[in-house]
């Protein structure tokens, strides 16, 4: 059966990130389904889980925790993996944490068999003005800071080997 692989996006790194894990997995001939969570993809259809979310405002998206809600059952039911993508995970003094994910696990009733937290990209012609101004005064730093490979590295031994 196979992996499905669900993202939430608002400027496009997260999906990037999980199109190199899906390539990852498909190289290891592992069947990949990969899926933007706006579309509702159905859990219960895969034998494991890989899922993804934008970080805004120390928070995943919305969307994202609408649907981990809304598939909650089946979520639980099978293997699931968590990454978030943002602009902090480049940022070595954080050490591999990221806030949003640590309150992510704090309200989820799931408990994912791996995390993390991995760089995405902050690019000031990617976002509303609105947005980019808030990034400013916040002094974020902006940049590309995706690792492609890293993700498929991780992708690779996120879920038990048994379950793929
Ligand atoms: C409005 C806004 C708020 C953000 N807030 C955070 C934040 O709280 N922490 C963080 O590490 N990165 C933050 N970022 C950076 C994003 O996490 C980063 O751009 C990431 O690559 C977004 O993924 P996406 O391109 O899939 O939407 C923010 C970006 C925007 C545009």
């Amino acid at each position: 059966m196979s992996v499905l692989l669900a993202y939430a996006t608002h400027s496009g790194a997260t999906r990037t990130l999980a199109e190199a894990m899906a390539a990852a997995l498909e190289e290891e001939g592992r069947e990949v389904v990969l899926a933007d969570v706006a579309d509702d993809p159905d859990p219960a259809q895969h034998e494991a889980v890989i899922a993804g979310s934008a970080v805004r405002g120390e928070s995943v998206e919305k969307s994202f925790a609408r649907w981990t809600r809304h598939h909650g059952e089946a979520l639980a039911a099978r293997p699931l993996a968590v990454f978030t993508c943002s602009g902090s995970a480049a940022d070595p003094a954080k050490q591999g944490r990221q806030r949003a994910m640590d309150r992510f696990l704090e309200w989820t009733p799931l408990r994912p068999v791996a995390t993390a937290n991995l760089p995405g990209w902050v690019l000031m012609d990617r976002i509303p003005a609105t947005e980019r101004a808030l990034l400013r005064a916040m002094g974020t730093p902006t940049g590309d800071f995706r690792d492609l490979a890293a993700a498929g590295r991780w992708a690779r031994g996120a879920l038990p080997t048994a379950t793929l």
